[in-house]
């Protein structure tokens, strides 16, 4: 285990905080473990610490601005995520901790953690009040769920005069830490996961629209949370990924090919399209069933008596795809239910002849539908299941993506 940090190419981040200047005795202990570090500073840090100081210790080029000319020509902060073996930072501000938590990317290290595919560490360290606000406990509690590997403050007494929890761990005790998580087997595979390497992985997500009139439309609450992650993971372990979106408030993942389109019409025709260079399709995307027969060109106007119109059914675009379904091919889709949770899952599985359904009971508020988090049950076509963690939808992207990739064993 000593040596798991060899060669390792370590982004050290280094937040605003009077215990910056241990990042330095840091920079020393990782290297004395065969690391290459590479700093990057917020202007919060340079008011505690110095580049310099950094550059003199780490032997590299210390980074802190997002929009240098100059790094960019010689190493463009795209590479340097790309390029690192881990992201650790040390300490990490709350005022870091809530900008890391909303998926902010304003500055070099916010930019660099939403770019980067390797696993990130965070040592928060901060006032003892501030470590015990709920609300920095809640981004806590986000950033674990999103696969961020933190390590708690210790105990004692603080700079600002208080006694308590806030402390940044002792540099030892951090190279433990990472040295301990980075020989767990979970951490490798986070690492180095290429689990869906060479796979072409169509992914559709979010509502679609079916219009009445230019202004009206037949709709459901879906954000195309569930599917982003979904298309994001696969991204990160490998996969040529496409995305067929429905109208959504959603940043594209990097790396993947996205589609926009509206109706249930269009997302029939997109998959399709997309379907034949395909080898994994995943349907999480929740489509109108109905479409009405007839569309206004022009805004209908009020009146006063009961307006009827008629719903015709939409095309089914798992079953479709199902028929042209070829042997290398998987297709999993989602259930969503809100009784006879999986009675009803298995049958949408016999009837679109999927590998997998994943069904999410879409009656609990604080899953499913326009929520952070999901949880959900999968049932492949040989009788097997498997329930996912309740979690944030970028963790039950991962266990989704576990049990499929045993899906082309
Ligand atoms: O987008 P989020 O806010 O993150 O929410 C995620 C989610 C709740 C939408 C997602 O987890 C989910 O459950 N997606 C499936 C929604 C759905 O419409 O389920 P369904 O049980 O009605 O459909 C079963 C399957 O058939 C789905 O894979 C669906 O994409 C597919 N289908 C349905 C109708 C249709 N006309 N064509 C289809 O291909």
């Amino acid at each position: 285990m000593s040596n798991v940090l060899k060669d390792k190419k370590i982004i050290l981040g280094v937040s605003g905080g009077i215990a910056a200047y241990k990042a330095c005795d840091l920079v020393r202990r990782l290297q004395d473990e065969g690391a290459e570090v590479h700093v990057v500073l917020t202007a919060a840090a340079q008011q505690f610490v110095t580049p310099m100081t950094f550059q003199a210790l780490s032997q590299n080029a210390v980074h802190t601005d997002l929009f240098s000319l100059t790094e960019e020509s010689q190493m463009g902060h795209i590479q340097l995520a790309d390029e690192a073996d881990l992201i650790l930072i040390a300490p990490a501000s709350a005022d870091l901790i809530a900008k890391l938590s909303t998926g902010m990317a304003n500055d070099l290290l916010t930019t660099l953690v939403l770019v980067t595919q390797a696993p990130i560490f965070l040592a928060p360290a901060m006032n003892v009040n501030m470590w015990a606000k709920p609300v920095v406990q809640k981004n806590i509690v986000t950033l674990k769920e999103r696969g961020f590997l933190i390590i708690d403050p210790e105990e004692g007494s603080l700079a600002c005069g208080w006694e308590g929890a806030g402390r940044l761990p002792e540099v030892k005790n951090m190279i433990s830490w990472l040295q301990e998580k980075l020989s767990d087997s979970k951490s490798q595979k986070f690492m180095h996961d290429s689990s869906l390497k060479g796979k072409k992985v169509l992914i559709n997500a979010g509502p679609t629209r079916e219009f009445y009139d230019p202004i009206r439309f037949l709709s459901n609450p879906s954000t195309g949370k569930m599917g982003f992650a979904l298309a994001r993971e696969a991204q990160r372990r490998g996969a040529q990924v496409t995305l067929v979106a429905g109208p959504v408030d959603l940043e594209s993942p990097s790396g993947v090919k996205r589609i926009d389109v509206v109706s249930a019409q269009d997302m029939l025709k997109a998959c399709e399209k997309a379907f034949a260079q395909t080898d994994l399709f995943i349907a999480t995307a929740a489509i109108a069933d109905y479409h009405f027969k007839k569309v206004h060109a022009q805004k209908v106007k009020k009146e006063n008596k009961k307006l009827q119109f008629e719903l015709e059914p939409n095309p089914d675009i798992l079953k479709a795809l199902s028929k042209k379904k070829k042997k290398h091919q998987r297709l999993v889709g989602f259930a969503a239910e809100t009784q006879k949770i999986k009675e009803y899952a298995k049958q949408k599985l016999q009837e679109k002849s999927l590998d997998l359904i994943i069904v999410n009971d879409v009656s609990k508020k604080e899953i499913g539908f326009a929520s952070e988090r999901n949880q959900v049950t999968m049932i492949d076509s040989h009788g097997h299941q498997k329930q996912s963690s309740l979690a944030h939808k970028d963790q039950v992207a991962s266990e989704i993506l576990d049990y499929i990739s045993g899906l082309f064993n």
